[in-house]
C-alpha cells in the first residue's frame, strides 16, 4: 500500500489522470473500474479535459462501474448509470456499449450479479480501479461487516451512508435502501487500485483503512492485502495518519522507475 499525500484535489486529479493516461497509452483497450460519488469527480474532469485538449483516446477502453442502486427507475438522474455517463463516460470517446453498470432493475438479482462478475472476467479483469471511501469505511457499497472475499451482490445501506448520499436526492426518503456492489474480493482482483479521499471528515476513515487492522468493520482496510494499492489523500484527510511523515518521505524519494 502506497500513501501519497498531496496538497489538494487538483493535484490528486492530475496524478490519478496521469496513471490512467499512462495505462491507456500502454494498453488502449484497458479496463477501467469507475467509482461514483464526489471524490473522483475532479479526476473525471481532468480526463475529459485531456481528451478534449490533448486527444487522450478512450475509443477502445472498457469500463465497469462499482455499484448501482436497486429500485430506481431506468433513467433516474441519480442512478449510477446516469451519473457515470453525465460525469465521465459521456464526456470522452468511450463507446457506450463498453460501459457496464450492475443492473439494479433486474428481476433476478443473483443472476444479474453473476452476469456482472462474468462480464468483468470476460473482459480480462479490471486494470485500474478508482475508489472513493465512505465515512464508515465502505468501498463500493461494501458496508461494515462485508465479507473480505465477497463478490458482486446485493447489500443494504447503513443509515449513515443513506444520509451521506441524501445530498444527491430531494430527500432522505428517496435514497434507496439497497444496492448492487462489486464485492471486496472483486475489487481485490483489480490489477491496480487508486483510492481517493479528501477532507477532514475522512481523516479517521483513512487512518483506519491504512493503519488499522484488516477487519470487516472497516471494509477498505482489505486494501492492505492488495499488492498494488495507491491511497491518494489531501492534507486534511491525511491529518490523523501516524506515519504521515514516512509516507511523504517515501514518496519524495521514490525511485523514478517505479512509477505509480
Ligand atoms: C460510489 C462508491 C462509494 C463512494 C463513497 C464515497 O460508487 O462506490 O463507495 O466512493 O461513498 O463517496 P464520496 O466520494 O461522495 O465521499
Amino acid at each position: 500500500m502506497e500513501v501519497v499525500i498531496l496538497p489538494g484535489s487538483k493535484q490528486i486529479a492530475a496524478l490519478a489522470a496521469d496513471a490512467i493516461q499512462v495505462l491507456l497509452q500502454r494498453k488502449p483497450d484497458a479496463v477501467l473500474g469507475l467509482a461514483t460519488g464526489s471524490s473522483p469527480l475532479p479526476i473525471y474532469s481532468e480526463l475529459a479535459l485531456r481528451h478534449e485538449r490533448d486527444g487522450l483516446d478512450f475509443s477502445q477502453a472498457r469500463a465497469f462501474a462499482l455499484d448501482e442502486y436497486v429500485g430506481l427507475p431506468a433513467g433516474h438522474p441519480e442512478s449510477y448509470r446516469e451519473v457515470i455517463t453525465r460525469e465521465f463516460t459521456g464526456r470522452v470517446n468511450i463507446s457506450p456499449a463498453n460501459v457496464h453498470v450492475p443492473d439494479g432493475a433486474a428481476a433476478d438479482i443473483p443472476a444479474a450479479c453473476q452476469a456482472y462478475e462474468d462480464a468483468i472476467r470476460a473482459a480480462g479483469g479490471v486494470d485500474l480501479q478508482l475508489l472513493g471511501v465512505g465515512t464508515d469505511g465502505h468501498i463500493g457499497f461494501n458496508e461494515p461487516g462485508s465479507s473480505l472475499v465477497s463478490r458482486t451482490r446485493i447489500k443494504t445501506l447503513i443509515e449513515q451512508t443513506r444520509r451521506d448520499n441524501a445530498r444527491f436526492f430531494d430527500s432522505l426518503a428517496e435514497v434507496p435502501h439497497h444496492v448492487l456492489t462489486q464485492g471486496l474480493g472483486t475489487i481485490l482482483d483489480a490489477r491496480h487500485v487508486i483510492l481517493v479521499a479528501t477532507g477532514a471528515q475522512k481523516a479517521q476513515t483513512v487512518r483506519d483503512l491504512v493503519e488499522g487492522p484488516v477487519a470487516a468493520i472497516c471494509a477498505a482496510s482489505v486494501l492492505q492485502l492488495h499488492p498494488h494499492a495507491t491511497i491518494m489523500v489531501d492534507e486534511a484527510a491525511a491529518s490523523s495518519l501516524r506515519l504521515a511523515d514516512y509516507y511523504r518521505h517515501s514518496y519524495d524519494n521514490k525511485p523514478p522507475w517505479q512509477g505509480l
